[in-house]
């Protein structure tokens, strides 16, 4: 044996990384459910607030258990710093906010979850940034949008509900050429079937509320970058605004990640099932999955990603009134706009997460009114095709 250790792999670095311990000893993570901390003196509160010291302040701005948190994320995704946040939405908010400023122009794939839209579509123009949205798969499109004054490139892949796949390492170098950044929301892939720094990105984000918990319990989210960027805009920002994540929803999350490949690699057989049921089905016009062959995608999916994921996307014939039908008709998948459960959830996102689009905007990304979305979770996968068999059938009868 070399006296050398090698690197620990990751489902092992989920169970064991970025545990710090009390002087107690405990095993399980320490939840320190606490606002501000005691300085033994004037002191060393002085040398804390000027940085000199490295222990904590504020819980607004760091605490044991969030900081145990980010440090087990940036072993999983291989960043080099993380800061979590209060949920998905605020680590996007607060990822873009951060890099932007009046007169900046930012360059999105269109395809986006419906308040990420809103973030780049409405809130950031109404602080001077402007913004152009793209076909994400068009190269040529991310190319032409670019300008003098771009700062930002942003995508999420697989999208969020038409699960389509974007070069990730190909729009990278069309930004880096710009000198904008990546910044990619990766939550369908989730952090283990996709890793955006390996191809490129220059920011990860997360809804933590999706898979990392897993259990559909807290709302979390999470950013990571390099040390550099972290330093110079993120914490800064995180730390004057607020958007902190409370401590209790850190060690849930924290102590969810332990599971997180094994529901993962359960999740995605299942998903991968379901969708070759559904394919073979009458009454079923389409299925999206990215590791399917008949994904538009699919070359690039298995090129860029580990696994499919654990969202299949179909169309039902006949709209949405058939759709309707198809998802109350179900007992063991439950209807929800919310994904990456343990419990598997169906959504119509025509009428849901993306009901605030136009007809024509949802069209353009591929989400018809016969759409579902459903988000596979550790049930048996028989008890769930047998659910769907329950859905096709009352799909097919005439309402
Ligand atoms: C792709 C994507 N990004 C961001 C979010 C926002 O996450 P949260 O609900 O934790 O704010 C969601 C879901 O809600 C999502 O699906």
């Amino acid at each position: 044996m070399s006296r050398e250790r090698k690197p620990l792999r990751p489902a092992t670095q989920l169970v064991h990384g970025g545990a710090t311990r009390s002087q107690f000893g405990e095993l399980s993570e320490g939840l320190f459910l606490t606002q501000s901390f005691a300085y033994p003196t004037m002191e060393a509160a002085e040398a804390r607030f000027k940085g000199e010291d490295p222990g904590f302040i504020y819980s607004r701005f760091s605490n044991p258990t969030v900081a145990m948190f980010e440090k087990r994320m940036t072993l999983l995704e291989g960043a080099e710093a993380a800061r979590a946040t209060a949920s998905g939405m605020a680590a996007v908010t607060a990822a873009l906010l951060a890099q932007l400023r009046a007169g900046d122009h930012i360059v999105s794939a269109r395809a986006l979850f419906g308040s990420c839209l809103y973030v780049v579509e409405d809130l950031l123009p109404r602080f001077g940034v402007s913004s152009t949205l793209v076909d994400g798969a068009d190269l040529a499109q991310w190319k032409a949008a670019v300008r003098e004054e771009t700062k930002l490139f942003f995508l999420e892949s697989p999208t969020n509900p038409g699960l389509e796949v974007y070069d990730i390492r190909a729009i990278a170098e069309i930004a880096h050429g710009a000198g904008a950044r990546l910044v990619v929301d990766n939550v369908f892939a989730t952090p283990l079937l996709q890793k955006p720094f390996e191809l490129g990105a220059d920011v990860v984000v997360y809804s933590a509320t999706k898979h990392i918990d897993g259990q559909g319990r807290c709302l979390g989210g999470v950013i990571l970058a390099s040390q550099a960027l972290i330093e110079e805009s993120i914490h800064n920002f995180l730390r004057q605004t607020g958007p902190a994540l409370s401590p209790f929803n850190a060690w849930t999350m924290l102590k969810a990640l332990e599971t997180l490949p094994l529901r993962v690699a359960q999740q995605t057989a299942s998903a991968t099932r379901i969708a070759d049921f559904l394919a073979g089905q009458k009454g079923i016009a389409r299925v999206l999955y990215p590791f399917r062959p008949d994904h538009p995608q699919a070359e690039l999916a298995r090129r860029q990603m580990s696994g499919g994921g654990t969202l299949v996307s179909f169309d039902v014939e006949g709209g949405k009134e058939a759709a309707f039908r198809f998802a109350n008709a179900l007992e063991v998948v439950k209807i929800s706009n919310n994904l990456g459960d343990a419990k598997s959830l169906i959504t119509h996102p025509a009428t849901t997460t993306h009901q605030r689009l136009t007809p024509e905007a949802r069209a353009r990304i591929g989400v018809g009114d016969g759409m579902l979305r459903l988000s596979v979770g550790l049930e048996d996968a028989e008890d769930l095709i047998t659910d769907l068999e329950y859905g096709l059938y009352a799909a097919s009868r005439h309402g």
